[in-house]
């Protein structure tokens, strides 16, 4: 299905956006979503809703949503719950397409009715509605940032869908700060109507979204969520955080959003079976997030044959990486002679070429150059992990920068992880690789992490693929 023909095509691409509860006062949380809008940018028409104001942010305010002369795409709703029945009224007649409704105070506080009875009037009228209990959403390519979050967010191409509306927001500044570029931020809140299985079935495809990610406490409809998880995850990577991993945890879950978070087990082994990847942690996502996006992703025919090879300057590191990628499911086998032989080449006698490749501790950036586009042209290597640790002899960012050479001349044909250890260079000279797209991290543990992710997701890619097709 092309993007314009789905039915969430709209609330993605509005042509007009309605915030109702649009106040005066610059401290409340409808004053935020408004100037968010127009600051951010969005080029549609845009509608503050107000009885008690006639201009806002330099806008002529409506006192009702039927009061505007025009059709409303989206309607955000900032007003107490008890006036958002109101509203939903309001909404229909208008003929609104998306209610978007912030307002806390429905089925996590234990008042499901008030939730049921605003259902019903979209359902009567035929409008969707995302919340309530809700941060808000945003969509890049759109400049739509109906959050009441910070105005400014970086523009790539992860989405991230969220049953914590905390959550979007601290992403939203994060993005800035981990160089995590987002297609689309959504709260989903308590899914009263959409939910994470409509909204994953949009950004499947979505042509500005590479990497969809889901922070989940619960699944009104699992199987629905798997359907679509199942059908999205053939064609691009979908990662998971399921919230609830402890006892008490699942307890946590239960008293945020007033349900049962389920068994973390039986949740996560499902979810893996249609293709999802796991993550624990939002750290380990978003780490994910990045290799996933920003790599090349490999369709190998065997993937059970799927090789990392590791380079390195520091025998330690490459020991960690090494543990980490193993206990993940990801191999790491002996290089074969031909490669160790390129290797031997460029190193001392007394380097192991064996993999992890160690440069040994006196290599210079010139041999991080080399050693990288060897592994580029090898048909054996499918992934590459470079580790590097701060020494005398190669600068970080001089490191950084001959690795970057390298896949510019070489070309990003291959997945590539980076691990940077070491002093406050090693910060400039990772966010030197990140701006060039290339995930680099802190340590050896999260540079390998996050190179499974990749190397997991071929091979359940695969298995999606051999099940569709009957094999
Ligand atoms: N239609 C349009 N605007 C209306 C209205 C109506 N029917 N009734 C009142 N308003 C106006 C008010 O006059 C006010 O504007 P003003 O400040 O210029 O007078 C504005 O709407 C807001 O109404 P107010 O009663 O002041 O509400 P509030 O801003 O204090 O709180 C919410 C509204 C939605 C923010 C609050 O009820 C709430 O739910 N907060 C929690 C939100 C949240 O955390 N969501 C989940 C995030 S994860």
């Amino acid at each position: 299905m092309k993007p314009e023909e789905h039915p969430l095509h709209r609330l993605f691409n509005p042509e007009s956006i309605a915030v109702v509860g649009a106040s005066r006062n610059p401290r409340k949380i409808g004053h935020i979503i408004l100037r968010n809008i127009l600051e951010a940018g969005y080029r549609g028409r845009v509608y503050p809703v107000n009885p008690n104001a006639d201009r806002i942010l330099g806008l002529r305010a409506y006192p009702r949503l039927t009061d505007i002369p025009e059709p409303v795409d989206v309607a955000i709703v900032a007003v107490p719950a008890e006036k958002v029945l109101g509203v939903a009224e309001d909404a229909g007649r208008r003929g609104v397409g998306f209610l978007v409704v912030i307002s806390s105070g429905f089925s996590e506080v234990g008042r499901r009715e008030l939730e049921e009875k605003l259902v019903s009037i979209a359902r009567r009228y035929g409008f969707r509605v995302l919340g309530p209990n809700v941060a808000g959403y945003l969509y890049t390519p759109a400049r739509l940032n109906a959050t009441f979050g910070p105005p400014r967010v970086l523009e790539g191409n992860i989405a991230f869908v969220t049953q914590s509306g905390a959550f979007a927001i601290a992403l939203m500044g994060a993005t800035l700060i981990e160089a995590i570029g987002v297609s689309a931020i959504i709260s989903v809140g308590n899914k009263a109507d959409l939910d994470e299985a409509d909204l994953l079935d949009y950004l499947g495809v979505d042509e500005h979204t590479r990497v969809v990610l889901h922070y989940l406490e619960w699944l009104r409809d699992g199987r629905r969520f798997l359907r679509v998880l199942e059908r999205v995850a053939a064609s691009k990577p979908v990662v998971v955080i399921k919230a609830g991993r402890s006892g008490a945890g699942a307890r946590a879950a239960a008293s945020h959003t007033g349900r049962l978070a389920g068994s973390y087990r039986v949740y996560v082994s499902a979810l893996r079976q249609s293709g999802a990847l796991i993550a624990k942690s939002m750290e380990e996502a978003f780490d994910a997030a990045k290799a996933l996006a920003w790599n090349p992703l490999p369709e190998p025919e065997k993937p059970e044959e799927f090789n990392v090879l590791v380079v390195t300057n520091g025998g330690g590191a490459g020991i960690q990486a090494v543990d980490t990628l193993e206990e993940r499911g990801v191999r790491v086998r002996e290089a074969p002679e031909s490669l160790r032989g390129e290797y031997a080449r460029l190193l001392p006698p007394f380097a192991s070429t064996r993999n992890p490749v160690d440069l040994t501790g006196m290599a210079p950036a010139e041999w991080f150059y080399e050693a990288v586009r060897i592994a580029l042209r090898s048909d054996w290597v499918d992934a590459l992990l470079v580790l590097y640790t701060q020494t005398g002899l190669s600068g970080p960012v001089e490191t950084a920068k001959a690795i970057l050479d390298a896949l510019r001349d070489e070309g990003h044909s291959k997945p590539i992880t980076v691990a940077l250890l070491g002093g406050p260079e090693c910060l400039h000279a990772a966010r030197l690789l990140t701006r060039n797209r290339v995930p680099a991290y802190p340590t050896p543990e999260r540079a390998a992490a996050a190179l499974s992710f990749v190397a997991e997701y071929a091979w359940r890619r695969w298995y999606l693929r051999e099940k569709a097709g009957g094999g």
